[in-house]
């Protein structure tokens, strides 16, 4: 470990640990993810699912990865090893450390067909993008995406190099506010269409005949990811904020900045389903293309679409550029810190991964459409493996490390170090009853899935 505590670098303030860490939370996973998730399992069911989970699970995980981090000083692989050495140690510490570094190489694909939508509306192709089939017969073409792909990588590796993680961070608090602004008004556009308030009550009311219980392991694993837990991201964070932060409030605003965005993505493209295709329940399941077949038409029908197509996918290759970078620089952090490796030298290893795991998710819509991994497609099966395999096992080893080995009450005192704990008791039966149990119902069940013996 080269980092100790006195080189350690540190947030400037309390606002400033907030601002980052919504910055990473903030990206793909709230414009992309979590619009074609919840109209593909429920609508109002699935959000309400999602957020009870958030303010129980969620919250519990946040405060104890960030109070565990600060605690230790340590990413995720040398907190767990600050606190034993043997095997199921290295275990939590690794497993938490591997899941970026998965997740980065299928994130950018998602984001490399960000740049193309963005071109293309420069282009002012406003009404093709539109067309039924465009998005289908653009992720077919393997040139094209693997083209796009490799553009957006080149940008994260370019960054990582010149380590402007600074510069990074000052874009970042510019283009929150203007994302927040830009998303009010599409949402706004888009629940006023004919037809769409359908799709607003779709979303907004539970209906429990919609329930299944995929709805759960899709909630829990879009929490997981959206709010950037279980994989090491905030032990890390957690480790460069000062005595005076108070985790709980800084926990809480993260969490309702998070879910804000998320949910006004949810009524930009949900309503438009219902508007413009008549809320046809194979477009409410169209899954990962949800935003990229929906957002063009809301846009067509707009007097200044191509301005407002160019500014949102601007918008979002911003909120993706600057998720990407964090999660590949996490990976990057590791090889430095585990391997003893230079900066240049570990860039060039992540740049590696991203570029093999990501090709064969670009390509696994068109030359590698063959290529089934558990009946999914690779980019699929990425998104499956971290978020419904790793990331549960992830949490496990967090709430073992808290409850059987640090002990609850370190962790109290960590956090009340800078505040008083309000929900100190909520999150002892959290960590201790809650979490695990959930965990293991929802890691069972995607097993099971796997093995074909439900299906979700
Ligand atoms: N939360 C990010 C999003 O919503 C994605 C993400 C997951 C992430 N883990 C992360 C970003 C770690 C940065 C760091 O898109």
């Amino acid at each position: 470990m080269k980092k100790n505590e006195n080189s350690r670098s540190s947030f400037s303030g309390k606002l400033g640990y907030v601002l980052a860490v919504a910055g990473s939370a903030v990206g793909l996973g709230n414009i992309w993810r979590f619009p074609y998730l919840a109209a593909k399992y429920g609508g109002g069911i699935f959000l309400l699912t999602y957020l009870i989970l958030m303010l129980t699970f969620g919250y519990a995980l946040i405060v104890s990865e960030t109070a565990l981090g600060r605690m230790t000083k340590r990413s995720p692989v040398g907190a767990f090893r600050s606190f034993g050495k043997s095997a199921p140690f290295r275990f939590g510490g690794w497993i938490n450390a591997v899941i970026p570094m998965l997740i980065v190489p299928y994130y950018s694909v998602i984001g490399g067909w960000v740049v193309k939508y963005l071109f293309e509306y420069l282009r002012q192709n406003t009404a093709a993008l539109a067309k039924d089939g465009y998005f289908d017969s653009f992720i077919a073409n393997s040139s094209e995406t693997e083209l796009w792909f490799l553009l957006f990588c080149l940008m994260v590796i370019a960054v990582l190099f010149a380590g402007v993680k600074q510069g990074v961070e000052r874009v970042s608090k510019i283009m929150m506010p203007l994302l927040v602004l830009l998303a009010v008004f599409v949402a706004a556009y888009s629940v006023t269409r004919p037809g769409a308030l359908e799709g607003v009550a779709y979303f907004l009311i539970p209906n429990f005949k919609n329930f299944s219980w995929m709805t759960v392991v899709a909630a829990m694993g879009q929490m997981f990811y959206s709010l950037s837990i279980a994989m090491g991201i905030l032990y890390t964070y957690g480790s460069y904020i000062k005595k005076d932060v108070d985790i709980e409030k800084s926990t809480q605003q993260v969490e309702i900045f998070d879910t804000a965005i998320a949910m006004l993505a949810g009524l930009m493209i949900i309503p438009a389903v219902f508007a413009f295709s008549g809320g046809d329940a194979a477009t409410l399941k169209a899954g990962p293309s949800l935003m990229f077949i929906t957002i063009p038409k809301v846009f067509a029908s707009m007097d200044f679409g191509t301005g407002a197509g160019i500014l949102f996918f601007l918008l979002v290759l911003l909120a993706a550029l600057t998720s990407a970078i964090s999660l590949a620089e996490s990976g990057v952090s590791t090889f430095e810190d585990q391997l003893g490796w230079s900066r240049a030298k570990s860039t060039l290893l992540m740049g590696a991964v991203i570029l093999l795991f990501g090709s064969a998710s670009a390509l696994g819509f068109g030359v590698l459409d063959f290529v089934r991994i558990l009946g999914m497609s690779v980019l699929d099966f990425f998104d499956f493996l971290t978020n419904s395999l790793m990331m549960p096992v992830a949490a496990l080893s967090t709430c073992f490390l808290v409850t059987r080995v640090a002990g609850l009450d370190r962790i109290i005192r960590e956090v009340e170090q800078s505040s008083a704990f309000r929900r100190k008791k909520m999150y002892c039966f959290f960590m201790k009853y809650l979490a695990p149990i959930c965990i293991v119902v929802i890691l069972l069940s995607s097993i099971a899935s796997v093995l074909g013996w439900i299906t979700l």
